[in-house]
Formats: structure tokens, sequence, C-alpha cells
């Protein structure tokens, strides 16, 4: 892909805005529309983990990493990988609404010169040069793009990138949520016409396992975390929650859905609070504390 305009951005540090001619966004979330309530709930599940794994296999201190956070968004896993004392971070998204959030939230990071970059570019296409980092994240982004021909080509490519712009010993870390896990969620439980739908954008286990043969990584941790983890508790189980426009853009999982299913969802959850039911109805279909929602894999 041709690079058509290269800006810089100047606050006193070296940042680059690179944007790219046919720039693509999420196949199926439009982020222009939620980028304001994305942070209100969210939370960077799995952070501690991706630090030590990374760390661990590349025996260097925090201080001494060097990270990309693909697919950042809001910069809300790479603010959390700072606040546990990671020396540099780049940060790569396709959209500038997010990561406009990002550089704000990043600004004393900014001004230390800590963030090495901030890269407005669509995936897969890493710009960066071989070798660069110890560590690549990718959080909540590989079902956002193209899928080819139903062959997660997107991913696997984006994957090929992420080995490319890492040192030897680096890791990729990823979250996402599998396919069987959607509805361990009671908020997604509650309904299949909705979890129906996002269902298919997310991989199986064995389509995640023919991802990473196909980009030529060895898996090294592969493990679910338990709880819902994306919100805080107080927020996930607060059944009031979805009848916010918010708590539903913070989530990102309702996206797909029409008016009509969001509506028939909260006219359900409405009945069962008027019932006194609603409480006892999610304590029997969440399964997020038993068998969790987020997957966490390790990959080389
Ligand atoms: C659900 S958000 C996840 C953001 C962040 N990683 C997190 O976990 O909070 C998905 C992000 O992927 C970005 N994205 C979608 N398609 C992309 C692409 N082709 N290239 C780069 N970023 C993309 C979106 O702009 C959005 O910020």
């Amino acid at each position: 892909m041709a690079i058509n305009n290269l800006m810089r951005v100047s606050r006193s540090h070296n940042i680059f805005l690179k944007k790219f001619a046919h720039r693509q966004l999420s196949v199926f979330a439009d982020f222009k529309n939620i980028v304001g309530d994305y942070d209100k709930y969210r939370k960077p599940v799995g952070s501690e983990l991706m630090l030590g794994m990374t760390e661990f296999y590349t025996n260097k201190k925090a201080k001494d990493l060097h990270i990309l956070d693909a697919g950042c968004g809001t910069g809300i896993y790479t603010r959390s990988i700072f606040d546990m004392g990671v020396g540099q971070m780049a940060l790569l998204d396709a959209s500038s609404d997010m990561l406009n959030v990002a550089r704000e939230k990043l600004a004393a990071e900014l001004d230390a010169n800590k963030v090495s970059s901030i890269v407005q570019n669509s995936l897969p296409e890493i710009p960066f040069g071989d070798g660069t980092f110890d560590g690549v994240l990718l959080n909540a982004v590989l079902p956002h793009l193209p899928r080819g021909d139903g062959n997660f080509s997107g991913a696997v490519e984006t994957l090929k990138e992420a080995r490319r712009v890492l040192q030897p010993d680096g890791v990729i870390s990823i979250t996402e949520s599998l396919d069987s896990s959607l509805t361990n969620a009671w908020c997604l439980n509650i309904s299949p016409e909705i979890a129906n739908k996002f269902c298919p954008i997310l991989p199986s286990v064995e389509e995640w396992n023919k991802i990473f043969y196909e980009a030529g990584l060895k898996c090294l941790v592969r493990t679910n975390l338990l709880g819902f983890g994306l919100f805080s508790d107080e927020d996930y189980f607060d059944d009031t929650n979805i009848f916010k426009q918010e708590w539903l853009n913070s989530s990102v999982y309702y996206e797909p859905a029409t008016k009509e299913e969001i509506e028939r969802m909260r006219q359900k959850v409405k009945t069962l609070q008027t019932r006194g039911e609603i409480k006892e109805w999610i304590k029997d279909h969440d399964q997020t504390e038993k068998f969790g929602f987020m997957t966490l894999f390790i990959c080389q």
C-alpha cells in the first residue's frame, strides 16, 4: 500500500502520523460513533500477564522493553503497560478518532519521549523495520480485519507482519473472546439473536490454531481469563447498564445488532426486572466466572 501523506505532529517530540490512501477500518464496527463512549467501562484485561510473559521470554526488565500496541484504540492497554514500568511504546490504529483519545491519555509519556511513534495505518501493514520491538499487542483487533474468503487472511497477514517487526525472542500477545465463549456472558446469552450475529465474527479455537500455523507462529501460551474482564464486575453485573448506549458502545459486541434486536433484548431484561427475577436469571445464565470470556494467546 502506498503512503500518500506523511505528517509530523509537533508536541516538542517526534511523533509521526501516517495516512494511507486506502485506509481500511473495522469490517463491522464504526469507531467514529463509539469513540466517545469506548473508555467509559473498558478495562485492560490480561495486561499484567502480557507484560510478565514479554519479560519472561525476552529476558528483559520492563524498563528495557519496547512494545507496539497494534490496533491500540484509545490506548487503554498502552496506558496500563506504561503504568507497570515499560520503557517505550509505539501505537498504531486505523482510526484517527481513537488515536486522538490515546494521545490525551499518554500526554505525560509523550512529553517524556517514551512514546516512540503514533501511527495511523491500516493493518495488516505494520510500517516499522524488522526487529524493532520486543513485544506486539493485538487486543480485540484481529476479528475486525478483512477475512478474505473465510480464512481470516487479514489476521494471518497481520501476524506475519507482527513477527517481522519483532526481535527473535519477542512475543505477540493477543486477547480475544472465542466464538464458544461469547454466550458465557449473561449480557449476550440474554439475546441469542445478537450473540448469533456476533459469533461468526470470532475465530474458534481450531481457526486460531490454523491462523497461527499459516502465519508461521508457535502459540506458547493459550489460556482463558476468568471473569468477564472487559468491565469491572460492578459494571458488568449491573443489569441497569444494558439500557445505556454508552455501555453497549464500550463493549462493541452490539455493533452488528439492529435497533429492533436491541429493543427486544432490553424488553426481556425489563420483564425480568419487573418480576424481580433478573439477579437470579443472571446467576443461572452467566458462566464467565467458571469459564471466562476472554482468551489470552502468547505467540512467537
Ligand atoms: C475493539 S477496539 C480494541 C482497541 C484496543 N486494542 C483495546 O483493546 O482497547 C478495535 C480497534 O481496532 C482498530 N482497527 C480496526 N480495523 C483496523 C485495521 N484494519 N487496522 C488498524 N486498526 C484497526 C479500530 O480502529 C479500534 O481502535
